[in-house]
């Protein structure tokens, strides 16, 4: 049987931007799903690459007075050198300078246009330079590009367009019927948010006279193809021509990975250029959240950029890809913090892993020789032990699905911490006393092990170093590699008469009296913050007046599709009060309702009614459901 097969892609980075430590979190999460299929079993692709034409590479090259061709020669091997040093497994690396990209996009854009599926008009629109795209005068945020905020400028050309807009239907059914197609769901929705206007052609061209450094048209000279065009093509270019990539079993791909930021432009843009060229979209496109530093975005002009090179040498690849991960729900943006980051270390990886294994391997030295010994069958006692590792790994392969990172390794440190306890509750260090303790013994001390050795595998994805090191020190002579998690299938993976070997600490604890001097070294500002942002305290939660209330009167706001105009019995007011809940409700089935409102909220218009606090409700697959009580309790009262 032919093995199966596992495309994963991230998006291509700009190859004039530094690369910081968001670049690395795409990666990183790519890396750690590449990983688990190899180990699954599965012939994994997994490419990642840089995205290499553009009007800024242009410009940048012109002030160093070099050809944009050699300025992205030298670029491009920041981002290859960052992912060599983060272990990032990589299959191929594609550039979009390379002969074999261009080909295949120039093919693509040959063939929609003489299936007319490209076509010429006059385009009359807003142009942001930094973004290299069109707006219209209904997308601009108070004048300005609605992306960057900057200044746009009205531009008048002939250009090319793609007939997106006729693909509109299809693509709001194919979002509507696979669930999986777009995560998470609230980033569906925004999609879903985003198609309820209707879909314009998309410009596809640029005239070289304004931006020559691009890929020509091959039915037009005068004019390059349009970055993102471009750009997006190359989850397929690297598998050749149109027919090849067919052929190559690996597409569509199973995730294309991306940032919040470039959602619209994979969900809308990449999806509708696949329908037109007769290949599926993406099975899955995850869009990520964004790490921020003290709550603003990373940029040079703010000199907060997190440089990855520097954490890898204080701190070393395994801890920040740990952290990445382990810290913020994959989805859900999250503030960085050094000092968070030094948290984790000290506790879940040196306390908590990294002392597991010390004690397991100097206790193996002390009453086994150093030898994993043949255990008894497992009994009563184990059976916690070796069940929690069962439930762990059934879990841990479920979670893979919503890549819920984060829940992934909460829950391998559950195995973690009942290891820690099966030790301390069975006392290695009472049994050697005994002459019937030291047969009972060698059962706890191979069953240490043997879950050490569970937990090496499934950590392997995010600490492949410090994995295979933790095999070293068991004895195990295959790779994890070879092992897979088809080893985890039954207890009992690993060979007694294995010869452990005591190696140095995996996780080095951080003491208090060296942090300052490590945040001095990485400049790191006094004030950061410890916590990372999704955290606080119970004081601040305090601050949040919540109280029930009472719906007295409930009314559709006119022209909205959404909002619903209550008044609402708060105990010592009646409060105005507009929810965004008219695509699940009726007014008439709210009157009577208790709910929970924010009554400590500044006031706000929207569409020019106040609205005097906030109603609480919670949505899944846009049905909205208001959050209650099961018992009446009356008005003004806190909840807390
Ligand atoms: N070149 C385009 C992508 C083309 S894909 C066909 C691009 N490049 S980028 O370098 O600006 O961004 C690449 C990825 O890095 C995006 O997924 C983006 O979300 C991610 N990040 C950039 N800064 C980030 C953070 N501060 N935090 C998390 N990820 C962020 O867009």
């Amino acid at each position: 049987m032919s093995q199966k097969k596992f495309y994963i892609t991230t998006p291509i980075y700009y190859v004039n931007d530094v690369p910081h430590i968001g670049h690395a979190y795409t990666t990183i999460a790519s890396d750690v799903v590449a990983r688990y299929k190899r180990l699954e079993g599965y012939e994994v692709f997994f490419l990642t690459g840089t995205d290499e034409h553009g009007q800024k590479v242009q410009q940048a090259a012109t002030v160093l007075g070099v050809s944009p061709q050699q300025h992205v020669d030298n670029l491009h091997q920041r981002f290859k050198e960052l992912w060599a040093r983060l272990n990032i497994s990589n299959s191929d690396f594609i550039r979009t300078t390379e002969e074999r990209h261009k080909k295949l996009v120039r093919d693509i854009l040959q063939e929609l246009h003489a299936k007319d599926e490209i076509y010429q008009a006059s385009y009359e629109g807003w142009y942001c330079t930094p973004c290299e795209r069109f707006w219209t005068e209904k997308d601009l945020a108070e004048g300005n590009c609605p992306e960057c905020q900057r200044k746009v400028e009205k531009i008048k050309e002939h250009n090319y367009f793609f007939r997106m807009g006729k693909y509109q239907q299809w693509l709001v059914d194919r979002i509507n019927n696979d669930p999986h197609f777009i995560l998470p769901a609230s980033r569906r929705n925004e999609v879903l948010g985003f198609l309820e206007k209707p879909l314009e052609d998309l410009c596809v061209s640029r005239p070289k006279s304004r931006l020559p450094w691009g890929i020509p048209l091959p039915f037009d000279e005068k004019y390059v193809t349009y970055v993102w065009f471009d750009a997006l093509i190359n989850y397929i270019s690297i598998h050749g021509s149109l027919d090849d990539v067919k052929a190559s079993g690996f597409w569509p791909a199973d995730h294309n990975m991306v940032g919040k930021d470039i959602l619209t432009t994979h969900a809308v843009y990449w999806s509708t250029i696949l329908k037109a060229i007769g290949l599926e979209p993406p099975k899955n496109i995850f869009a990520h959240g964004w790490w921020t530093v003290n709550g603003q975005k990373m940029s040079k002009s703010l000199q907060n950029v997190v440089e990855p090179n520097n954490l890898i040498d204080k701190f070393g690849v395994d801890v920040i890809r740990y952290f990445l991960l382990r810290e913020v729900p994959f989805g859900l943006d999250g503030d960085f913090s050094h000092k968070a980051l030094i948290g984790r270390l000290n506790s879940d990886l040196a306390n908590n892993l990294g002392n597991l294994l010390n004690r397991t391997v100097n206790m193996m030295k002390k009453y086994c020789d150093g030898v994993i010994p043949t255990p008894a069958s497992v009994g009563p006692e184990d059976l916690p032990l070796t069940e929690k590792a069962a439930e762990v790994i059934a879990e841990v392969r479920k979670l893979y699905n919503e890549l819920s990172y984060n829940k992934i390794l909460q829950k391998i440190w559950t195995l973690v911490d009942a290891t820690n306890q099966y030790i301390d509750k069975t006392g290695p260090w009472n049994l050697a006393k005994t002459n019937e303790g030291k047969e009972r013994l060698k059962t706890v001390m191979y069953n240490s092990a043997e879950s050490l050795r569970v937990l090496g595998v499934l950590l392997n994805p995010y600490m492949p170093d410090s994995m295979s090191s933790l095999m070293k020190q068991l004895g195990v002579q295959s790779s994890i590699e070879d092992q897979g998690m088809a080893s985890l299938e039954n207890w009992g993976g690993l060979k007694s008469g294995n010869q452990t070997q005591k190696a140095k600490q995996l996780f080095p604890r951080i003491e208090d009296k060296q942090v300052e001097k490590l945040l001095a070294e990485l400049d790191v500002p006094k004030n950061e913050k410890k916590e990372s942002s999704n955290q606080i305290t119970i004081d601040e939660f305090m601050k949040v007046e919540l109280r029930t209330g009472k719906i007295l009167e409930a009314e559709k706001v006119k022209k909205s599709k959404k909002l619903i105009q209550l008044k609402v019995d708060i105990g010592t007011e009646t409060r105005q009060v507009l929810a965004g809940i008219a695509e699940s409700y009726e007014p008439e089935n709210l009157i009577g309702r208790t709910v929970i409102i924010v009554a400590n909220l500044k006031p706000a218009k929207l569409m020019g009614i106040e609205s005097q606090g906030m109603v609480l409700a919670a949505s899944k697959d846009g049905i909205i459901s208001l959050a209650g009580f099961d018992q009446e309790c009356g008005q003004g009262i806190q909840v807390r």
